[in-house]
């Protein structure tokens, strides 16, 4: 079946053709072409050869030689756009780096959900308030959170505004980690305010301390910190889930290079759960661009589809282009894992584990705010990492949402933020994200699994059976 897919001609444009799901109700669609045409005409945000070493640094989390880290806000917003929140998730995300790379002694593979993470897959096309209803929210990048009839119409020239908003978050990290403040020799500036004098800033500056103390006796065997050296820099990327095709195929080019077809939009761009059906649109738009893909695995997925997915998505097992992002829940996955994986590894398939902890766990809370209690996050984590160890595959990686901003959206963690608290900083548009000091709880328990798996100590999985 996948031969015959595959050996039917792609185009960018070839998705068209195919049922799809998920699409906003553009009212003028004079308009989205006109924007769409615009867009094709403006510069990629990335380039296929980045893309690619991002591809070489996949295969090596797919060799078990290094360990992917993906995260950044559910959904970008336009409003919430500036260079604080974009230095502070960076802070945030250098601290986990460091601390997983420590504990893994391995490379972390560092891979932002931002610079285009912007439309949104939707359970309902509407949404009632007071009798009143409107089409849903979408993301910024086709409508308004407002409800309002204005607000909720698609308008394509949000597209371009997605676009503008791209490129600026791009070029300030790329200067973030090309030009000095990823350094290591800062290990210890990365602490945001509101996360010090938490339980974790105490570990985090201890392990910080470590790291300089290493720093210095490096420089004192003669080493130095060239700004371009790998101590002085750092390799970010960027990621988003490839849902508005309209706008993915504007920025689908040809790589003069190898003269294949990258999407230039993200690094790395994946199918969400709800749009990864093998014969519609989402999967026959990514099968045909050469950036590492991402596909999200929840609890409906049977283990033969995956195994078709993975077919069409990467015919030829390259090492590297596909990264499965399970999120079956903290309560499923000893039930759902283990034969998703048999199944993969039956076909010798070489694919990157990562486990997104945070879609198969959100709830309503009793004060009507959707949540992720923070234990189930790790729940899920810690069986995720169990599973891999019972089925002799290596846990190569999180998915993560995640900010550097002191929101409460996710209850738990260390200051115990409860259903009430929900309410003091609740600013995310759609899903519920890990706060700075959640996210680097995360990564100290992160680092205690990976360093288990590397001495041979993880606990066993039915010991968690009723986890
Ligand atoms: C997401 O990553 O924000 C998302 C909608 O995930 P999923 O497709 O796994 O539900
Ligand atoms: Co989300």
């Amino acid at each position: 079946m996948s031969k015959l897919v595959n050996a039917v001609k792609w185009g960018p444009d070839s998705w068209r053709d195919k049922p799809i799901l998920q699409v906003p109700d553009y009212p003028d669609a004079k308009a989205l072409a006109d924007v769409e045409a615009q867009l094709a005409t403006f510069p990629p945000l990335v380039f296929a050869g980045e893309a690619r070493n991002l591809k070489v640094a996949l295969a090596k989390v797919a060799a078990g030689q290094a360990f992917l880290l993906q995260g950044g806000d559910c959904a970008e917003s336009f409003a919430e756009h500036g260079a604080n929140n974009i230095r502070d998730f960076f802070r945030v995300f250098l601290q986990m780096a460091v601390v997983l790379t420590y504990a893994a002694a391995c490379p972390v593979v560092k891979v932002g959900r931002i610079a285009g993470q912007f439309a949104k897959p939707r359970t309902s096309p509407t949404e009632k308030r007071n009798g009143v209803e409107l089409p849903v929210y979408r993301g910024d990048i086709i409508n308004g959170t407002d409800f309002t009839p204005e607000a909720r119409t698609p308008e394509p020239r949000r597209q371009l505004e997605a676009y503008r908003q791209s490129a600026a978050t791009l070029n300030l990290l790329r200067a973030f980690a090309k030009g000095g403040y990823a350094s290591l020799d800062n290990v210890h500036r990365w602490m945001l305010e509101s996360v010090r004098g938490s339980p974790q800033s105490k570990r985090y500056g201890d392990l910080a301390d470590r790291v300089s103390g290493a720093l210095d006796f490096m420089r004192a065997c003669g080493l130095t910190f060239a700004a371009d050296s790998s101590l002085g820099t750092t390799d970010f990327y960027t990621s988003h889930e490839a849902l508005l095709l309209g706008y993915e195929q504007a920025f689908t080019r040809v790589d003069s290079t190898t003269g294949d077809w990258y999407c230039t939009s993200g690094h790395m761009v994946w199918i969400g759960d709800r749009t990864r059906q093998p014969d519609h649109a989402h999967v026959e738009y990514c099968r045909g661009i050469k950036n590492p893909l991402g596909l999200k695995t929840g609890p409906t997925q049977k283990p033969d589809e995956l195994l078709k997915l993975i077919d069409i998505l990467d015919p030829d097992n390259e090492p590297g282009r596909l990264t499965l992002i399970c999120r079956v829940g903290a309560d499923k996955v000893a039930d759902l894992l283990p034969a998703m994986v048999r199944a993969v590894k039956r076909e010798g398939r070489n694919v990157v584990w990562s486990c997104d902890p945070m879609h198969g766990n959100t709830i309503t809370s009793v004060t009507g705010y959707k949540t992720r209690p923070f234990d189930q996050i790790l729940k899920e984590v810690r069986g995720f990492f169990q599973v891999c160890a019972a089925e002799g595959v290596y846990p190569g990686g999180v998915h993560l949402e995640m900010t550097g901003k002191d929101v409460t959206e996710c209850t738990g963690g260390a200051r115990a933020i409860s259903d009430e608290d929900l309410n003091d900083r609740y600013h995310t548009v759609c899903d519920p994200r890990l706060n700075a000091e959640q996210s680097i709880d995360l990564s100290f328990l992160l680092a205690d699994l990976l360093k288990s798996k590397r001495e041979g100590t993880m606990t066993p999985l039915p010991a968690v059976a009723g986890l």
